[in-house]
């Protein structure tokens, strides 16, 4: 059965095998994602933020030495044994069933660090014909208002079968450091979506099409994994997911759309994004 553009996404593939060198030497022995945010990893509020929006199957893409995370979702017996008889029902209950018993998590060894398209190929055989969505852990959300961006994106996606792309206006100065989209300059309102022309990894600042920078969330068509197969090396040398969506509107135009966050964003792979997000959730878990 072909999987209709459109169709519910139950799948998303969370990539974890980056080595964290920006936050060294505190990620010698630790994976950055279980680094925390207040009492808890980078990665738990990632993988919360996919399964309350509805997500079934979360998909690791780890490397060796990062088993420390899948150990984090799984069962700890003898910890839960031990503050089960000391009666610490509240802490038992922040470390037990993490993750509901109806949502799948899986992971997957990326081999060779070939870049993020690289990495999210290595989903291609468990994604099958379905679209899926890519949360990047390095970025962590704090939704400003009502609505979260992640969930409003898939709603999207499920109404209309356009792939979504979470972007926030940047500074020009900062274009190079992130995949760039054009939706030529229509004005977009938060939690709304307008057509993308034109995606470019990584741009320099002269040449940038736009200020509207690539957040780590995605909601893409399933045909994406078969063009991430023939996808040749960009960017510093890497397997680029952004060259794959390029190629993918110019053969489908307007069927990816930039999706403008209404978060506060914080990029947890730097040490200020790091504790800027440890402030801002402070201060939210105060109010
Ligand atoms: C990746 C993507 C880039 C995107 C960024 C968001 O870059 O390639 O397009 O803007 O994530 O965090 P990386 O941070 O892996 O260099």
């Amino acid at each position: 059965m072909t999987i209709m553009e459109g169709a519910r996404v139950h799948k998303a593939v969370i990539p974890v095998a980056g080595l964290g060198t920006r936050m060294l030497p505190a990620t010698k022995a630790i994976p950055k994602e279980l680094l925390p945010i207040l009492n808890k990893p980078i990665i738990q509020y990632v993988v919360e933020e996919a399964i309350s929006a509805g997500i079934k199957e979360i998909i690791f893409i780890t490397r060796s030495g990062k088993e420390a995370i899948e150990n984090h979702f799984d069962k700890n017996y003898e910890l839960e044994l031990m503050l089960e008889k000391k009666g610490k029902r509240k802490i038992l209950k922040s470390i037990k069933n993490l993750i509901p018993s109806n949502v799948k998590i899986s992971s997957i060894r990326q081999e060779n660090a070939l870049g993020l398209g690289h990495a999210i190929h290595c989903a291609k055989h468990l994604i099958k014909n379905e679209p899926f969505a890519v949360l990047l852990p390095d970025e962590i959300l704090l939704q400003k208002n009502k609505f979260k961006d992640f969930s409003q994106m898939l709603k999207l996606f499920e109404k209309s079968g356009k792939g979504q792309i979470l972007v926030e206006k940047v500074s020009k100065r900062l274009v190079s450091n992130y995949g760039v989209v054009d939706i030529k300059r229509k004005p977009i309102k938060p939690l709304t979506s307008s057509p993308i022309y034109q995606l470019v990894e990584k741009p320099i600042i002269s040449s940038s099409p736009s200020n509207l920078r690539i957040v780590g969330r995605y909601i893409l068509p399933s045909e994406i994994m078969s063009i991430l197969s023939k996808t040749k090396k960009g960017r510093d040398g890497e397997i680029q997911l952004t060259d794959a969506l390029e190629f993918y509107i110019k053969k489908k135009p307007a069927a990816l759309e930039a999706f403008l966050s209404d978060s506060f964003i914080f990029d947890c792979g730097s040490i200020e994004g790091f504790l800027n997000a440890n402030i801002a959730f402070a201060d939210r878990s105060r109010k």
